[in-house]
């Protein structure tokens, strides 16, 4: 596990705070009739325009700037040419590399009105992940994290994805370690100031399963329920944590 100097944190913050103007940009750009493909011409356009590169973009392949992940596709949809459909949510995840440095953050937005089950979903993924962040600061068992995702999404009946998980971030857009969002307190190693990690609840309407798709990337939920998915790049400090690229206080 690599610890940041302050000024590498710095840098982080910047590449972080290039993903959400992309975030913030893509918000106005949500409604139905748009299509994934140019929510994807516009972040690639936008991270160059700032000085930055597509993280995902040919990482292992993958052939977009953002992923796009509409329903009960978990994480990793591919950018295309199907519109939005109002009452449809859409997790969009977006990673840029800056002046050496990763950030990676995702949202999952709603299109139009959506059902009061969509909402929940998304506000208790939301909520799962501030909850997580504030449990982060030096001495804070690396396990506590998922701990307290799962406890969350489970007591209103939700479920965690296991398949995936949160991870390390900085010279490489994945490093150790890996951060589940399931699990039991207390375990792993501790967290010290001068880590950086993503982490990035991904949590299902029903079952926790995931199937790929033929495409090698869409993940789906495998009982056709809807999926939310929220992502920061989080680094420890001293005094606790900072999410990088966003204004503080912390958690907003
Ligand atoms: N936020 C995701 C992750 O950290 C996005 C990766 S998409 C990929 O794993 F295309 F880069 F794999
Ligand atoms: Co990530």
């Amino acid at each position: 596990m690599v610890l940041k100097t302050t000024g590498e944190i710095e840098l982080m913050d910047e590449a972080n705070r290039i993903v959400h103007e992309v975030l913030d940009g893509i918000t106005e750009r949500i409604e139905p009739g748009a299509t994934t493909a140019e929510l994807d011409r516009f972040a690639e356009a936008f991270i160059r325009g700032a000085g930055g590169v597509p993280a995902f973009l040919s990482y292992r392949g993958y052939p977009a700037t953002l992923c796009t992940s509409i329903n009960d596709v978990i994480v990793h949809g591919i950018p295309d040419e199907t519109p939005l459909e109002a009452g449809d949510i859409i997790g969009v995840d977006c990673g840029v590399l800056y002046k050496g440095y990763y950030g990676d953050a995702a949202r999952t937005y709603a299109v139009g009105d959506i059902s009061q089950q969509a909402r929940k979903l998304m506000d208790v993924t939301r909520k799962s992940l501030d909850l997580a962040i504030q449990v982060i600061e030096p001495g804070t068992r690396l396990s506590d994290i998922g701990h307290v995702v799962q406890s969350h999404v489970e007591e209103f009946g939700f479920s965690v994805v296991r398949e995936f998980v949160g991870h390390g971030i900085g010279v490489a857009l994945h490093e150790d370690p890996q951060v589940p969002n399931f699990g039991q307190p207390g375990r792993g190693p501790m967290l010290e100031a001068g880590m950086v990690l993503a982490i990035e609840p991904m949590v299902n309407a029903g079952e926790p399963g995931i199937k790929v798709d033929a495409d090698g990337w869409t993940a789906r939920t495998t009982d056709g329920a809807l999926s939310a998915h929220f992502e920061f790049s989080v680094a420890v400090t001293e005094s606790g944590q900072r999410i990088l690229g966003r204004s503080q206080p912390a958690v907003a």
